[in-house]
C-alpha cells in the first residue's frame, strides 16, 4: 500500500503491514551493526519518518550509504511501531530505490542545518523544503480552508473579483499599470500601425488593489459576500510589512453597521486561530520552538480576549498622555503609525484593539461619514506584535454623500458611475473589511518580515522567481 508519511506516522498499518512512502532524504545515520538509518520527509506533516535499511538490501552499499539530503526515494518495507523517542511508527526496509540524486552534495544550498531567512530568500525555489517553510506551507493553506470554511458555515458566497481593472478601489493612486492609453509611444508595425495586441483593452487599465467595490455589487443582492484573491500596490514595499502582490480576504454584509463589522471581525480571527490550534500542532510546535517561544499562547490568550474598542479620538488622548516617544507626531487629523498602533495593543490595552471613526480627511472616499461631520465609520483592528491587521469600515450609502466625498478627493464621478449606481438603485447600510492575508501568516507564525510569509514575494529587487 502506497501511503503519505502522515498515514504512515499515524499507524495506518494495512493487511500484512507492507507500505511504500516516497519522499526525500533528511538525513542518514549509519550504525555499525550494519543498519542505516534514514529519515524521509514527503511533505504531509512536520515530521519526517525513519526507514531502517539493513546492509541485506542489494543496493545497500552502491546505494543507500550515499543517500544525502533531498534525494528522492521510494521506500518499501514493513509498517511497525518503533522502539525509538518521540517517534511512533518506523519502516524496516525490504527495498530503497532512489529515483533522483543531489548531484554534488557539498553545494547543494540547503545544506541540513540552519539557514538564515536571508539567505534563504535568495532560493525561494529550494526553501519549500526546509522544516520552517514546510511548516509555514501547511499553516497557510489551513488558514485559506479555514476562511473558506468560516463563510460558507454563515452562507456567505465568495465572488471573484477582476485583477485587472480600470478604476482605483481605494483613491490612493497606488495601482500598478497593465495597459496604457499613451498610443503615440505604443510599438508599430511594418506599415506603421499601432500594435495593440498588447494593449487590447484600448483603454487604460490596472492590477487591483482592492476586489472591494466590485464585492460591493453582488452585497447588495446577495446579503453577505467575500473575495479572497490577489491584490496588488505599488506603494513604498520595502518594508518588513508590505507586499506589492498580497491576497486579501474581503467580506461585505448588508443591513450592516461599524459594530457589525468589527463583531464579524472579531469571530471571523478567532476561527482562523483556533483552526490552526487543531490542524497544525505539529507545525506550531516546532514554531514555537525554533522561531516564537510564545507562538501557541499568543493564539490562545488572543481566542480568550474579547477585543478592546477604542475610538480614534479617544487614541490620540491616550497616546498624548503615555508619556512616551515616538518618532512620529501624534495630533488628531493625522494617522497612525505602525509605532503608535504597537503602543496602544501591546503596551496599553495588551490584547487586540480595532481602533473605530478616524478623521474623514485621512480615510477613502467611500467610507461613511459619521454625524460629527468629522468622522467618518472606518475601523482598523490592531493585533499585538504587528499593529494593523485589518482595515475596514461602513460604506457610504447616500449618493449626495458620496459624490461630495470624490469630488473632495478629486476623483472623476464618471470613472465610478456604475458604484454610484448601487446608492441610486435599492441602497442599504452595509459594510466590510480587508484582512491582508500573509499579515496573519506572519501573525501565526511569529515571523518577522512578510516576504516570508508567501511562496514568491514580489517586493523591489525579489522578482527573480
Ligand atoms: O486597509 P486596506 O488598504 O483596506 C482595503 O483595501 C479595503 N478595500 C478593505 C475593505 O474594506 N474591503 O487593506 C486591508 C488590509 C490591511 O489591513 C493589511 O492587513 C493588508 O490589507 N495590506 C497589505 N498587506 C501586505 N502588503 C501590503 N502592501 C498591504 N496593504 C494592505
Ligand atoms: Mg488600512
Amino acid at each position: 500500500t502506497t501511503m503519505s508519511v502522515a498515514q504512515a506516522l499515524a499507524g495506518r498499518v494495512p493487511e500484512g503491514g507492507q507500505v511504500t512512502v516516497r519522499g526525500w532524504v533528511r538525513t542518514r545515520r549509519d550504525s555499525k551493526a550494519g543498519l542505516s538509518f534514514v529519515s524521509v520527509s514527503d511533505g504531509s506533516c512536520f515530521a519526517p519518518i525513519q526507514v531502517v535499511a539493513p546492509d541485506t538490501l542489494p543496493n545497500y552499499e552502491s546505494e543507500v550509504k550515499h543517500l544525502t539530503t533531498s534525494c528522492a526515494v521510494i521506500c518499501t518495507g514493513t509498517l511497525v511501531k518503533s522502539q525509538g523517542q518521540g517517534q511512533s511508527y518506523e519502516i524496516q526496509a525490504s527495498g530503497i530505490e532512489v529515483t533522483g540524486w543531489v548531484e554534488d552534495p557539498l553545494t547543494y544550498p540547503m545544506q541540513p542545518k540552519q539557514h538564515s531567512l536571508e539567505y534563504l530568500r535568495e532560493f525561494a525555489h529550494l526553501r519549500p523544503r526546509t522544516n520552517l517553510f514546510g511548516a509555514v506551507t501547511r499553516i497557510r493553506h489551513c488558514l485559506s480552508m479555514a476562511v473558506h470554511r468560516f463563510f460558507h458555515e454563515r452562507q456567505f458566497y465568495w465572488i471573484s473579483t477582476p485583477i485587472i481593472t480600470t478604476s482605483d478601489a481605494e483613491g490612493a493612486g497606488q495601482m500598478f499599470r497593465v495597459s496604457t492609453l499613451d498610443v503615440a509611444n505604443l510599438p508599430r508595425d511594418g506599415k506603421g500601425n499601432v500594435d495593440f495586441s498588447r494593449d487590447f483593452f484600448g483603454k487604460e487599465t490596472f492590477l487591483t488593489v482592492s476586489g472591494q467595490l466590485n464585492v460591493e455589487a453582488y452585497c447588495l443582492a446577495l446579503s453577505k459576500v467575500y473575495t479572497f484573491g490577489p491584490t496588488f500596490r505599488a506603494e513604498n514595499s520595502n518594508t518588513t510589512r508590505h507586499l506589492a502582490e498580497f491576497w486579501m480576504i474581503e467580506p461585505e454584509i448588508a443591513f450592516a453597521d461599524l459594530n457589525d463589522d468589527a463583531n464579524l471581525a472579531e469571530e471571523f480571527l478567532k476561527y482562523l486561530f483556533r483552526a490552526v490550534l487543531d490542524e497544525r500542532g505539529d507545525d506550531l510546535a516546532f514554531i514555537a520552538e525554533r522561531v516564537d517561544k510564545t507562538a501557541i499562547t499568543r493564539l490562545e490568550s488572543f481566542i480568550n480576549a474579547p477585543f478592546e474598542r477604542i475610538d480614534y479620538s479617544d487614541a490620540i488622548t491616550l497616546l498624548q498622555q503615555s508619556g512616551k516617544k515616538f518618532d512620529f507626531p501624534v495630533e488628531w487629523g493625522l494617522d497612525l503609525q505602525t509605532e503608535h498602533e504597537r503602543w496602544l495593543t501591546e503596551e496599553h490595552v495588551g490584547r487586540p484593539v480595532v481602533v473605530m471613526n478616524y478623521p474623514e480627511q485621512i480615510k477613502a472616499f467611500y467610507m461613511r461619514l459619521n454625524d460629527d461631520g468629522r468622522t467618518v465609520a472606518a475601523m482598523d483592528v490592531l493585533a499585538p506584535g504587528i499593529g494593523e491587521i485589518i482595515g475596514g469600515s461602513q460604506r457610504e450609502e447616500r449618493l449626495d454623500i458620496l459624490d461630495a466625498r470624490m469630488g473632495q478627493f478629486g476623483l472623476d464621478p464618471a470613472h465610478y458611475d456604475w458604484y454610484r449606481d448601487f446608492r441610486r438603485y435599492g441602497t442599504v447600510p452595509h459594510a466590510g473589511f480587508g484582512l491582508g492575508f500573509e499579515r496573519l501568516v506572519v501573525y501565526v507564525c511569529g515571523l518577522a518580515n512578510i516576504r516570508d510569509a508567501i511562496a514568491y514575494p514580489r517586493a523591489p529587487g525579489t522578482a527573480e522567481f
